[in-house]
């Protein structure tokens, strides 16, 4: 076993003892682990749902939020979940990858989703209900979607056009369709976990990246990028999950609870996504440091174009029954 998996493995022991055990000590403990900001849309839904599941079962539940990494980054998480050390995240979309449910970097694929209303067919749909089944095997249970927002390009040079990102070293989350996706517009992606963006951005390791406006101005990401293009090319998003053990452990009458409220949450969480990423951009706007392209009609054909071909080049990583399935979902083809 890896260091870091025996951590996470010992401090995950106490959180293994079965809910109902731990009732008679004290209340049930759910940690949510999570590596954005406090105010961001994930931030946000994180500390609604700890109001609603800690109120509605009067106390028997406390639910712990750890936002901006403080407990783990972008990998150590989900293996923290999969060991029981936390028992709720929400990662984003393109990072279910790495537990081997390829299938949920569709998501990624640049330009398939053209709005929330899109999202909302696959999200809400059996579309989105199948996705989450895969992750049963695994020993986790996806409980809903929760969204942010679609992406936009940054870099310290402007970048209107695709053929502008060549040679740009980019940061991607671990999603081998966004890795694609840079590779077509002749970038050089490079993983790095979220909590190091700002860093890697600063200091040069990187030269730009991706992310919709909300992570980019909490994280103070356009302090170091001069220039961002709202190229919207791809949706950035969420499932919230828990361990399958944990959550099947509990007493039948927490869990209805606990299921209400996260149904009640996520639909505050779509509610907010939309407002809070528009008030970002213009926040980056209004701090003034950082120059923001809308592209043209023709600039936004060229990105298209460039971008498209990724989908029939990812077709055999995440299978064309979900790109299909997701086509028909949105009503593209
Ligand atoms: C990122 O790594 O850029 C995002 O996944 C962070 C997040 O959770 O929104």
């Amino acid at each position: 076993m890896k260091k870091l998996s025996l951590v996470i493995a010992l401090i995950g022991a106490c959180a293994l003892v079965p809910a109902t055990q731990a009732q008679a000590q004290g209340p049930i403990v759910i940690k949510f682990s999570h590596v954005v900001a406090i105010d961001t849309p994930k931030g946000r839904a994180a500390e609604h749902f700890k109001k609603l599941a800690e109120e509605r079962t009067q106390g028997r539940v406390k639910v712990e939020v750890y936002a901006n990494s403080a407990l783990y980054k972008d990998r150590e998480e989900m293996e923290a979940l999969q060991l029981g050390a936390v028992q709720m995240l929400a990662p984003s979309l393109a990072k279910f990858g790495t537990l081997g449910v390829k299938e949920f970097e569709v998501f990624d694929v640049p330009y398939i989703l053209e709005d929330y209303d899109a999202l909302h067919k696959v999200t809400e749909g059996p579309v989105g209900a199948k996705l989450l089944a895969m992750l049963e095997s695994k020993g986790i249970l996806g409980l809903g979607y929760w969204d942010n927002g679609f992406k936009v390009m940054s870099a310290n040079k402007p970048i209107k056009n695709p053929g502008d990102m060549r040679g740009l070293k980019v940061r991607i989350q671990s999603s081998k369709v966004l890795d694609a996706q840079m590779r077509a517009l002749r970038a050089l992606p490079q993983v790095m976990a979220f909590s190091e963006v700002y860093q890697g951005l600063q200091t040069g390791v990187v030269d730009g990246t991706e992310n919709p406006p909300s992570n980019m101005f909490t994280q103070k990401m356009h302090e170091v990028q001069k220039h961002v293009t709202v190229t919207n090319h791809g949706y950035l998003g969420y499932a919230v999950i828990v361990n399958k053990k944990f959550w099947e452990g509990l007493p039948a009458d927490i869990r209805q609870a606990l299921e209400q409220a996260m149904k009640d949450t996520t639909k505050f969480a779509n509610e907010i996504a939309k407002k809070d990423n528009d008030d970002a951009l213009e926040g980056i706007r209004a701090a003034g440091r950082t120059e923001i392209h809308v592209p043209t009609e023709a600039e936004r054909k060229a990105w298209i174009a460039a971008l498209r071909p990724v989908h029939k080049e990812v077709e055999s990583r995440i299978g064309k029954e979900i790109l299909e399935d997701f086509y028909k979902a949105t009503g593209q083809k």
